[in-house]
């Protein structure tokens, strides 16, 4: 079953001969459990294309569903929900909160939504992301690598329908990406989760199960 797909998705910036086509028709299909990296060079409409499928902006035309529900057909505050429930978020910049502890970073989105942790399943991602020694430090005692780990974590602790990275090794060390892009695919597989992730960098996403390739707001390739 298709966890994702698009349907002839476009948005254009801009009127008339000034128009920029950032996405320019785009159909993909994800299914449950993939692990996909989305790559092209710099402008080729990755951050668009992953805004649009997190339900963070409206497209131009066309249509992203998630588990079959078209999510613009969602009123503004309906998508809000939608987005705080079955879409996880993975930065390049972390965004950790700096006075919560890493446990209380990694349930915060659960409790914001009103609702009690899971412990076992938080225990579960806590030790496959080795992140069971660390619980009391504040996210300025973590390294870089530390960091993105517990971002992970809390991505993957509401059980979203998808998380979305991007660019999630942007501000790790080629050693630390290996490293990340490793927790990432242990964490696709062990949990079933669907993860559509951008990057620039081919070498990160050779590491995905799927690459689709996106030039000028097209998809110009698409290897499974
Ligand atoms: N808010 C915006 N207003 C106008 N043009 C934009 C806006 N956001 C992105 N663009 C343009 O859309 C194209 C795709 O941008 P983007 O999706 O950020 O690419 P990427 O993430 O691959 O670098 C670029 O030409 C960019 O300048
Ligand atoms: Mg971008």
């Amino acid at each position: 079953m298709n966890v994702l797909e698009t349907i002839d998705l476009k948005k254009y910036y801009g009127k008339n001969e000034t128009t920029v086509k950032a996405l320019d028709g785009v159909n993909i299909n994800v299914k449950r459990g993939e692990f996909i990296a989305i790559v092209g060079t710099s402008g080729s409409g990755k951050s668009t294309l992953l805004h649009m499928l997190g339900g963070l902006d409206r497209p131009t035309s066309g249509k992203v569903l998630v588990d079959n529900k078209d999510i613009f057909n969602l009123k503004e505050d309906e998508l809000t929900i939608f987005r705080r429930r079955k879409i996880g978020f993975i930065f390049q910049s972390f965004n950790l909160v700096p006075v919560l502890n890493v446990y209380e970073n990694i349930v915060l989105p659960i409790e914001l939504d009103g609702n009690t942790p899971d412990s076992q399943y938080v225990d579960k991602i806590i030790k496959t992301l080795g992140l069971e020694n660390k619980m009391y430090n504040l996210p300025n005692n973590l390294s870089g690598g530390q960091q993105q780990r517990v971002a992970i974590a809390r991505a993957l602790a509401t059980k979203p329908a998808i998380i979305l990275a991007d660019e999630p090794t942007g501000n790790l060390d080629s050693k630390t990406t290996i490293d990340v892009m490793g927790l990432l695919k242990v964490t696709s597989s062990k949990f079933n989760q669907t993860i559509v992730m951008i990057t620039h960098s081919e070498e990160v996403a050779q590491m995905a199960d799927r690459t689709i390739r996106i030039e000028d707001g097209k998809i110009v390739g698409d290897d499974k």
